[in-house]
């Protein structure tokens, strides 16, 4: 099968079992998604497909294989960071980082969600582009966990990039 993650074409010859989390680190070597609890519970190894997030980890690459996949390493690199990537570095958003990738393609993914007017269970108002508040940022990142609890630094550098996409 073919995988296309960050505009590039990957050939695969690999079992169908395997998830996107898996050929991403162990057979295109893309080892900037992370692996966290394998189970769809932490948001670690949350990708985009389509433009849409998704936890990678529950997600067989069968089922992709003319999709669109973006990683961490497709958002931007250390010479060009992407606006998401910028904040974070300078609301010192992460501690130990391994959650940052996939706060940062969930955040990233989770702008256009609500410029697009899609609700959250806290948004009071179901018509038109949410007030991306604090609150709503939290629910709308909640499947994202941080052992380290940089929290309040990863939803003010959400906020800032929201602040600038509205
Ligand atoms: S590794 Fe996929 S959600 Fe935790
Ligand atoms: S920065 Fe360590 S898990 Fe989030």
């Amino acid at each position: 099968m073919t995988l296309t993650v960050n505009g590039e074409h990957h050939m695969l010859d690999i079992d169908s079992r395997t998830t996107i989390l898996d050929a991403l680190r162990n057979h295109i070597g893309l080892t900037g998604t992370k692996k966290g609890c394998d189970h769809g519970q932490c948001g670690a190894c949350t990708v985009l497909i389509n433009g849409r997030r998704i936890n990678s980890c529950l997600t067989l690459a069968a089922m992709h294989d003319t999709d669109a996949i973006t990683t961490i390493e497709g958002l931007g690199d250390p010479d060009q960071l992407s606006p998401m990537q910028s904040a974070f570095v300078r609301h010192d958003g992460f501690q130990c980082g391994y959650c940052t990738p996939g706060q940062i393609c969930s955040a990233t993914a989770m702008l256009d969600e609500a410029k697009q007017g899609w609700p959250s269970y806290v948004s009071a108002d179901l018509e038109g582009a949410p007030d991306l508040s604090t609150d709503e940022i939290a629910e709308r990142m909640s499947g994202n966990l941080c052992r380290c609890s940089a929290y309040p630094n990863i939803v003010d550098a959400i906020a800032e990039v929201a602040g600038g996409a509205k």
